[in-house]
């Protein structure tokens, strides 16, 4: 069968896009990673991608006059390489509702805490201000709120008393690094749809959506 041809859109180092080249390198993952796209330049994610083989391409927001023309470019890339769809993997650009909605259940989010609890740019630290128990991370196909949308896989993690934000970041990380994958390999299988903005997965193991590592 074909596999699906991704594209992930980064902005920095992309421990998350290794995540998912790692996974694709296996030729039995059912999907492919056709195109890493930047909007950095010199963003480390980019050699990496090389270094894997794959595609890449700099678009970078800078050169553009507004918001519009950027995700306009951005698109154009994605189609010319074949991308049938998105992963947002520490891309630091917010999207507007015209890319967001061409892409309507053809783009997903890596997001590190449990939400809908602390969206934005400084989940860790909100968690540790808030004082929760657990954190952890979620994927979820991408609607135009910001860090909104439908959740496919969510990982949970105990958040210890003397953490501060790079100690709880690296214990939810490596969490990222399992359940990215895992939520692509959902959708490129086909067990992942969406009813009434729910995310409903069908087949054997349809409840490892939900990644509970011991504490
Ligand atoms: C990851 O922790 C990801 O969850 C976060 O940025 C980091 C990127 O790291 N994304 C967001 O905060 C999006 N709101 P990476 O470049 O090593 O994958």
């Amino acid at each position: 069968m074909a596999r699906l041809k991704v594209g992930v859109l980064v902005s920095g180092r992309g421990s998350n896009l290794q995540a998912l080249l790692d996974s694709a390198a296996d030729p039995a993952f059912p999907a492919e990673i056709a195109l890493v796209l930047s909007n950095v330049p010199g963003a480390f994610a980019l050699e990496r991608a090389t270094k894997a083989g794959v595609a890449t391409a700099m678009v970078d927001n800078k050169a553009y006059d507004g918001r519009a023309p950027f995700e306009e470019a951005v698109h154009e890339t994605l189609t010319a390489h074949g991308v049938e769809f998105v992963c947002l993997a520490g891309f630091m650009r917010l999207l507007t509702d015209g890319f967001v909605n061409r892409w309507h259940d053809r783009l997903i989010n890596i997001h590190p805490s449990l939400l809908p609890s602390f969206k934005g740019a400084h989940a860790h630290r909100d968690a540790l201000a808030a004082g929760v128990r657990l954190s952890g991370c979620t994927v979820h196909y991408v609607r135009p709120a910001m860090d909104s949308g439908p959740i496919l896989v969510q990982a949970a993690v105990p958040v210890l008393g003397n953490d501060d934000e790079s100690a709880l970041g690296a214990r939810v990380l490596e969490q990222e690094h399992r359940i990215y994958p895992l939520a692509l390999r959902l959708i490129a299988e086909g067990r992942a749809r969406v009813e009434n903005e729910q995310v409903i997965i069908e087949g054997p193991g349809a409840t490892g959506a939900l990644v509970n590592p011991a504490p």
